[in-house]
C-alpha cells in the first residue's frame, strides 16, 4: 500500500486546499493513505504531522489559504533539516512526498531527489512563473482580484482625474501586471519582460489627456526595476529573490510620472489581497486536474517531476530541467494589451 506524505511549500495561493483534497480523494480511491505536514517542510522536519482522512477534506473545496499551513522555508541552510526531513520520511514508512509548492519548491525537491527522498511538485503560485505549466494554481483568482480591483479604481481615477498606479506582484515577471491590466482596462503595463522609459509612459499620458482623457491607470509589476533604480540597495530572501514589497516600485512610478505630466497621483499596491480569497473555477478546475494527475503518476511510480498543463494536456517535467528556470510573461500578450493603451 502506497503512503503519500502532503505539505505546502512557498507563499499560499487560492486553490490550494482544492488540490489537497482532489490529492486525498484520488489517493483514497486507490487505498493509499495521505499523511499531511503542517506548515510545510517545517511540519516534516518536526514530525508535526496528521492523517488526512476523507472528513479533513471535507468543505474545503472553494477555501483561501490551506488546512495544512504553509511556510516558505530552506532545509537547505542548515544539515540537521535535511537530515531531519531523510528520517520522518523513511520514519512514516513514505512512498514520496506531493509538494504543493512553487519555483524554490522544485529546487528543494530536486536536491531531496538526489538524496533518496523522491516527490511530485503541484505548481502554485499566483506569480505564475513556474516552468513546466501554463498556469498555476491561483493565478487566476489573482488576475480576478487584479481586474475587479481596476473596475473600482476607473471610477476614482476619472471622477478626481488623477493618474492611479496600480503594484501587483509577480515577481521577477509581469504575468499578474499583463493579464489583470488586460481584462482591467488598464492604460499602461509595465512589466519586467517589455523594455520601457519613464519618458514613453508620460508621453502617453499626456497624449491621453489631449484626447480628453484627463486620467490614466497604469499597472506595474513589482519585478519591474526602473532605469535609475540603484540595484544595491536592493535586499533579497533566503532563497535570492529581492524583496519586492519593501521596495514599492509603484511609490516611485508615480513620483516620476506626476513630475512631468504633473497629473495629481495615487498608488494602489495590491500585494496580499491577490493571494487570499475564494478560488475561481478556473483554479478549482486545475488543481482537480493536477491534484487526481499527480496521484496517476505516484499509482505508476513516476517522481521527480513537476505536473503541469500546457496546451490544454496534462503534463510532467522532470525536475532536472525545471528547476532553474523561470516562465516569463508571454509578451504576445502585450502586443494584445497595447492596442488599448
Ligand atoms: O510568490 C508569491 C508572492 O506573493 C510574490 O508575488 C511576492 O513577491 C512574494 O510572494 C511575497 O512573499 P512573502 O509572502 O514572503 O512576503
Amino acid at each position: 500500500m502506497k503512503r503519500i506524505g502532503l505539505l505546502c511549500d512557498g507563499g499560499d495561493a487560492p486553490g490550494i486546499n482544492t488540490a489537497i483534497r482532489a490529492v486525498a480523494r484520488a489517493s483514497f480511491e486507490r487505498e493509499y493513505e495521505v499523511l499531511g505536514f503542517i506548515d510545510g517542510f517545517k511540519g516534516l522536519i518536526e514530525n508535526d504531522v496528521k492523517i488526512i482522512t476523507k472528513m479533513s477534506v471535507s468543505g474545503i473545496l472553494t477555501v483561501g489559504g490551506s488546512i495544512l499551513g504553509i511556510s516558505r522555508f530552506n532545509p537547505y541552510k542548515d544539515p540537521k533539516y535535511v537530515e531531519a526531513i531523510k528520517e520522518n520520511f523513511k520514519k512514516n514508512s513514505l512512498t514520496l512526498l506531493v509538494i504543493i509548492g512553487d519555483r524554490d519548491t522544485i529546487t528543494i525537491a530536486k536536491k531531496l531527489s538526489e538524496e533518496g527522498v523522491p516527490s511530485i511538485v503541484i505548481p502554485k503560485t499566483i506569480d505564475n512563473d513556474i516552468y513546466g505549466t501554463d498556469y498555476s494554481i491561483g493565478f487566476d483568482t489573482a488576475v480576478s482580484v487584479i481586474s475587479s480591483a481596476l473596475d473600482n479604481l476607473h471610477a476614482t481615477a476619472s471622477a478626481h482625474h488623477r493618474l492611479m498606479v496600480v503594484e501587483t506582484m509577480g515577481r521577477e515577471t509581469g504575468w499578474l501586471a499583463l493579464f489583470g491590466g488586460v481584462t482591467g482596462g488598464a492604460d499602461y503595463i509595465v512589466i519586467p519582460e517589455v523594455p520601457f522609459t519613464i519618458e514613453e509612459i508620460a508621453a502617453h499620458i499626456e497624449k491621453r489627456k489631449k484626447e480628453g482623457k484627463n486620467f490614466s491607470i497604469v499597472v506595474v509589476a513589482e519585478g519591474v526595476v526602473l532605469p535609475d533604480e540603484d540595484r544595491s540597495t536592493f535586499e533579497y530572501d533566503e532563497f535570492g529573490h529581492k524583496v519586492n514589497a519593501k521596495r514599492m516600485v509603484g511609490y516611485r512610478l508615480a513620483t516620476k510620472l506626476e513630475n512631468i505630466t504633473h497629473l495629481k497621483s495615487r498608488v494602489m499596491v495590491l500585494g496580499y489581497l491577490q493571494r487570499g480569497g475564494v478560488p475561481t473555477s478556473a483554479d478549482r478546475l486545475l488543481a482537480t486536474q493536477l491534484g487526481v494527475f499527480t496521484v496517476d503518476l505516484v499509482a505508476k511510480g513516476i517522481a521527480n517531476v513537476v505536473v503541469g498543463v500546457n496546451k490544454s494536456e496534462l503534463t510532467t517535467t522532470p525536475y532536472e530541467e525545471a528547476f532553474d528556470k523561470i516562465h516569463m510573461a508571454d509578451t504576445t500578450y502585450y502586443e494584445l494589451a497595447r492596442i488599448f493603451f
